[in-house]
């Protein structure tokens, strides 16, 4: 994406300017989120904003029109997200542009994004390919009755900001790059249970308020009954609470664990990547943790 995007675009009759997505106010963010039907608080789009960069498209009266964001880990990798053009003005180019400004920023950079089915064919005309279905689970949380043993000589218990090192590793491991700055960053706002074998961390899940109630992630595990281990007290807390969960997994116990909790499939994205030249590792390894909760569709 070498060639640099016009700062400016006529849009349905309206001209049409861009600029960085930190310079409007949270809520007229939060009503672009709002028209297409996203949840995000504005808590969680200040989150977004304060861990990412991107771009809004203007009208001549200063209206938002649009948006498009990016969300770096370390220097060789970036997710996308916040890919948003208010719906009286879809089709007409918008969501293109504020993807070729972010591309441009992102050159070099090795990418992920989650795309929703209005977003699949812009992505794949800049040159994403599809990687894996992503199921968005949620609903009013119900503990089930038939909970797994624990795996033998495991304990679960509370992480504290002493287990960062340790959760960053773990997820690193699956997610295939060091997200390090956001693991710290989701630390401090969620509760996180850890799985541990002889002291050291094999499987945790983090918690934290977000859309509608809260949301389950990341969760990193090496099997579905570690992973069930990890969730199963958040499901717990948050007993006749909205929850969500979102999960690469369809099938298997901890799909029937999530439905029989509560956590119904609501809806899907396509998890796209877009190599840059930075050889980032792909998504995880057959053998070891695997992500089965995603932070969110726009941090992946
Ligand atoms: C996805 C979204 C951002 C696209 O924005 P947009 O301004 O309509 O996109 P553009 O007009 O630049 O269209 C880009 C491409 O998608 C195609 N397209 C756009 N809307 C389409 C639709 N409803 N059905 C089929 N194709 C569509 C366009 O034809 C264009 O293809 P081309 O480049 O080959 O001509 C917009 O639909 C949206 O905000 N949707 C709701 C929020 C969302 O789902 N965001 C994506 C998050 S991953």
């Amino acid at each position: 994406m070498g060639a640099k995007a016009s700062e400016f675009k006529v849009v349905d009759s309206f001209e049409m300017r861009i600029a960085g997505i930190e310079s409007v106010d949270l809520e007229l963010l939060h009503a672009l989120s709002i028209s297409v039907g996203w949840p995000h608080r504005s808590e969680d789009l200040q989150f977004l904003r304060e861990f990412g960069r991107g771009y809004v498209a203007l009208d001549e009266i200063g209206r938002l029109t649009g948006s498009a964001m990016w969300f770096p880990h370390g220097d060789n990798f970036a997710t996308i997200g916040m890919v948003i053009t208010s719906p009286r003005l879809q089709t007409n180019g918008t969501g293109r542009w504020l993807m070729e400004h972010v591309l441009a920023e992102c050159e070099g950079r090795d990418l992920r994004l989650n795309a929703t089915r209005a977003a699949r064919r812009l992505y794949h005309a800049l040159g994403f390919q599809p990687v894996r279905t992503i199921y968005q689970c949620q609903g009013i949380a119900r503990r089930p009755t038939d909970l797994p043993a624990l795996p033998e000589g495991t304990a679960v218990r509370r992480l504290g900001s002493e287990d960062l090192a340790a959760v960053a590793e773990l997820d690193a491991k699956a997610f295939g790059v060091a997200r390090t700055e956001l693991i710290d960053k989701l630390l401090v706002q969620s509760a996180g249970y850890g799985l541990f074998r002889g002291g050291s961390l094999r499987a945790f899940a983090l918690c934290r308020p977000f859309g509608k109630g809260h949301v389950v992630g990341p969760v990193v595990a090496e099997g579905d009954a570690e992973a069930i281990a990890v969730v199963q007290p958040h499901v717990a807390e948050h007993q006749d609470q909205f929850l969500r969960l979102d999960t690469p997994f369809e099938t298997g116990a901890f799909a029937i664990f999530l439905s029989q909790s509560g956590l119904a499939v609501f809806d899907t994205v396509l998890a796209m990547s877009k190599p840059g030249n930075a050889g980032a590792a792909a998504v995880s390894a057959a053998a070891g943790p695997s992500l089965y909760g995603l932070v969110g569709h726009a941090l992946g």
